[in-house]
């Protein structure tokens, strides 16, 4: 159970609108295999558009809501079979033993604590030469308006990344100024980062 996600998802279907994340079109396109996992993935925007080009997706998000929501859209566009949601924490779940050929994070924020251990999960869950793909708010987004943590310790950096992500070949890690329109909860002006890494093949 997830209090607060939850809440949001049952007031607003839509949170964060139902069309992918742009960078995930664009790099999901350039990626290879037939496996994606997509941890923290709320209602299934991002699922539910992999799902579309053939992917086979697993959705893990801790909120019951936004898992109905991502079942729901999946089933109205046809694509049930090619993803299963998970209602469970992201920082317990296993995932395929055999690992994924992409995992995708999506403002997928934790608290301090728990951010590296979570990003070296996302590690783990890689296949050899399995690509990673985030995008999240910067710090620079404090006091901006178009959503995300207002703490600062949850937000990204530019370092904090490059270190957690260092055992991956880093092809893109860079801010970006950006102009959101994802649904009523990501809109306007803000500050993110995006990073691409690949996992190396043993
Ligand atoms: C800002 S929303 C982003 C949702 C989705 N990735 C997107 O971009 O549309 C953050 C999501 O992370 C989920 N979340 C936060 N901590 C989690 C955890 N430890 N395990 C699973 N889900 C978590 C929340 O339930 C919420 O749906």
């Amino acid at each position: 159970m997830n209090g607060h996600w939850d809440e949001r998802y049952a007031k607003t279907e839509g949170a964060y609108g139902r069309k992918p994340t742009p960078f995930w079109v664009q790099e999901l396109s350039r990626c290879k295999g037939h496996s994606v996992l997509l941890p923290c993935e709320g209602e299934g925007r991002n699922a539910l558009w992999a799902a579309q080009q053939g992917w086979k997706v697993h959705a893990v998000d801790s909120s019951a809501v936004g898992m109905a929501t991502c079942d729901r859209w999946c089933k109205a566009a046809g694509v049930e079979d090619h993803v299963q949601t998970h209602i469970e924490d992201a920082l317990t779940f296993e995932g395929d033993p055999e690992g994924y050929d992409v995992v995708g994070l999506f403002y997928a924020h934790m608290p301090a604590l728990l951010r590296r251990t979570f990003h070296q999960k996302a590690i783990a869950w890689l296949k050899p030469g399995g690509k990673l793909v985030l995008e999240g708010f910067s710090i620079d987004q404090l006091g901006l308006t178009s959503g995300g943590p207002k703490k600062s310790e949850m937000l990204f950096q530019m370092n904090q990344l490059k270190s957690d992500f260092n055992e991956l070949a880093i092809e893109h890690l860079a801010p970006k100024q950006t102009h959101l329109d994802e649904g009523p909860f990501h809109q306007g002006k803000a500050e993110i980062i995006q990073l691409v890494g690949t996992a190396p093949i043993l």
